[in-house]
């Protein structure tokens, strides 16, 4: 299309390399295509690697009686009914395959004595169900399909960063521009298709287990692209997350620890937990400790552990806690897995837990308690997509995995993301291929896109005088984490909605020196506009979202609401522009088909 920077034309373009990233590839080549994987990090070291515990699905290995329908009535139910019900369907009777073909490529999953495929507890889940390697699952996963998406002879750039989505002259997508990390050189790729797989974008908060790659570029790209973002207001903060020392706060703490028998206590040693019990989870809630005790040994012998209530529950509860004045002398609560299991035991199960806490924090997890705390982990919130195709409002946009919304609704149970990846990935290649097949896909890039994106990622170069971008991070960390994390007021939001403003002028004027080759503080200039789109739209849809459901939480409208119960909130930005205005209004939510409703009620 242009030869002033290096080019690249492509059937389907990929935009990250997690989980769904590399299962969209997998689809698309085998339909014969040819398919370019971008990352702006390395292969092999994606978020997807933070989903330890395991991976849900209604595998029946270790309870016969689970199946579909109850995966699918956990995640409706975890989700707070706000979820893409559709979505949730094809998840829960989809990701049995997803992890059987896993299996084929090589992962190595943990055995049940007959030498099934082992499940695990998770918080929010009926039976145990989720298909775990030790600690290390998505790690696994990762492995698996990387080695697979590498075998097949899949094009990919790493360490090169998207900074806009391309459309042609009809607003099809036609690809994206991006730049070399290494270089700093432009580089543009035209395709017919291009799928989102850019994760979250938690880095925008101070306490996340994100790591920095986090920065909801997928999110920001396409809502300046044209597509729709729901239900941003639902970010999930995982209830563990260590809490010491500083210098790793908000590093993950896996569920499994709690799965595998861990409790939660605070600083007068009391298992809290049992105080926080929602009407809705009460018939299924141990009352009693012996109760929830028996439970771990023989899931048939009654109710549940409520450490195992969804992760919204907890995470509030310990909120309260240290809120209350019974937290640990760090700021969190204790996680307790060494008075109840084996030093054995804890060192097979969670070895990676072990070693974390041994190296990061000289605690030995198999003789004291792990002291944690809620960490933003993972978005509810993103691009609206057709659940069946994952296609984008934008014709040739295509979304799957974190950086898309509805699956979750307000609250994902842990494990489902794995799930949801290798589900999603999957049906996104498919939809791409489709989408390339059909004839209709864009042939030719807008040029005067490609260039305003480059003379907006050079603007602060030119620049004579101006912020340093880390600064202006900073301040959008401590920030959303004072004012939109996990519990929110009208006052707090209207004050980071002001707060914005602010920081959204001062990311126009960041000025960057040096060179642009590894110039991490470019990197991080580019990165800002994303990180102030996504704390907008998660602002603005917690303004209205004046209820709590999920893992939005509003004090000041503590009960969930009828009305709003029925709807997502979808943000759109007419005029393209990070800075521009954005409009939000009310999307009502599938209707749902009577067999599907009547398999909740069924619960009820
Ligand atoms: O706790 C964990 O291992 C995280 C899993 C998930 O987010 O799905």
């Amino acid at each position: 299309m242009t030869d002033t920077y290096e080019h690249h034309d492509y059937d389907v373009l990929i935009i990250g390399a997690g989980g769904a990233g590399l299962r969209a590839a997998i689809e698309a080549k085998q339909r014969g295509l040819s398919v370019a994987l971008v990352t702006k990090s390395l292969l092999g070291k994606a978020h997807t690697v933070m989903a330890e515990g395991g991976m849900a699905a209604a595998l029946g290995n270790v309870y016969p009686e689970d199946n579909w329908q109850v995966h699918f009535r956990d995640t409706m139910r975890g989700g707070k009914y706000l979820n893409n019900y559709r979505m949730a369907e094809l998840h829960a009777k989809e990701a049995p395959d997803r992890v059987l073909e896993l299996e084929q490529w090589g992962a190595l999953f943990d055995r049940t004595p007959s030498g099934k495929i082992l499940q695990r507890d998770f918080g929010g889940h009926r039976y145990a169900r989720l298909a775990h390697v030790g600690d290390r699952t998505g790690l696994e996963l990762i492995r698996t399909l990387q080695q697979k998406v590498v075998s097949m002879g899949t094009d990919v750039f790493m360490e090169c960063k998207v900074l806009r989505l391309v459309h042609d002259a009809s607003g099809k997508a036609a690809g994206a521009v991006a730049y070399w990390r290494a270089t700093g050189e432009f580089v543009t790729f035209a395709a017919k298709a291009v799928v989102l797989a850019t994760g979250g974008a938690g880095k925008s908060w101070k306490f996340t287990s994100n790591s920095w790659e986090c920065t909801g570029d997928g999110h920001a790209m396409a809502l300046w692209a044209g597509a729709r973002l729901i239900d941003m207001e639902c970010v999930q903060f995982h209830p563990t997350g260590m809490v010491w020392p500083l210098s790793v706060r908000g590093l993950l703490v896996t569920e499994g620890v709690r799965g595998d028998g861990g409790v939660l206590r605070n600083a007068e040693g009391k298992r809290f937990m049992f105080d926080y019990v929602a009407p809705m989870f009460r018939a299924e809630t141990a009352e009693s400790e012996d109760e929830g005790d028996r439970w771990y040994e023989d899931h048939s012998a009654g109710r549940r552990p409520p450490e195992l209530l969804p992760r919204d529950e907890v995470a509030r509860a310990i909120n309260t806690e240290v809120k209350a004045g019974r937290g640990s002398p760090h700021g969190g609560v204790f996680l307790d897995i060494a008075s109840r299991r084996t030093p054995e035991f804890i060192r097979r199960r969670l070895p990676s837990m072990y070693h974390q806490f041994m190296e990061l924090a000289g605690v030995d997890i198999t003789r004291e308690a792990m002291e944690i705390g809620p960490t933003c982990h993972y978005f509810m919130g993103g691009v609206q997509v057709d659940a069946d195709s994952a296609a984008t409002a934008v014709p040739g946009l295509f979304a799957a995995g974190e950086v898309a919304g509805g699956m979750h609704g307000a609250n994902r149970l842990g494990g489902n993301s794995l799930s949801d990846l290798v589900v999603f990935g999957r049906r996104a290649g498919m939809g791409a291929a489709d989408w390339v097949e059909s004839g209709e896909a864009a042939t030719s890039m807008d040029s005067s896109e490609v260039e305003a994106a480059v003379a907006a990622a050079l603007a602060p170069f030119e620049r004579e005088s101006g912020e340093n971008p880390y600064d202006v991070h900073h301040d959008l960390q401590e920030m959303m984490q004072a004012n939109v994390g996990i519990i929110r007021t009208q006052s707090e939001l209207d004050e980071a909605k002001e707060r914005l403003v602010e920081l959204a002028e001062r990311v126009a004027r960041v000025r960057v020196t040096g060179g642009r080759a590894y110039n991490p503080g470019w990197n991080l200039a580019t990165d800002l506009p994303s990180m102030i789109t996504v704390s907008r739209c998660v602002t603005e849809g917690a303004r209205r979202r004046t209820e709590s459901r999920g893992g939005h939480t509003r004090e000041d409208f503590p009960t969930a609401d009828e009305r709003l119960g029925t709807l997502n909130f979808a943000q759109s930005c007419p005029d393209g522009t990070w800075d521009g205005e954005y409009r939000i209004e009310e999307s009502p939510l599938l209707a749902m088909p009577a067999e599907l409703k009547a398999l909740l009620e069924e619960a009820h």
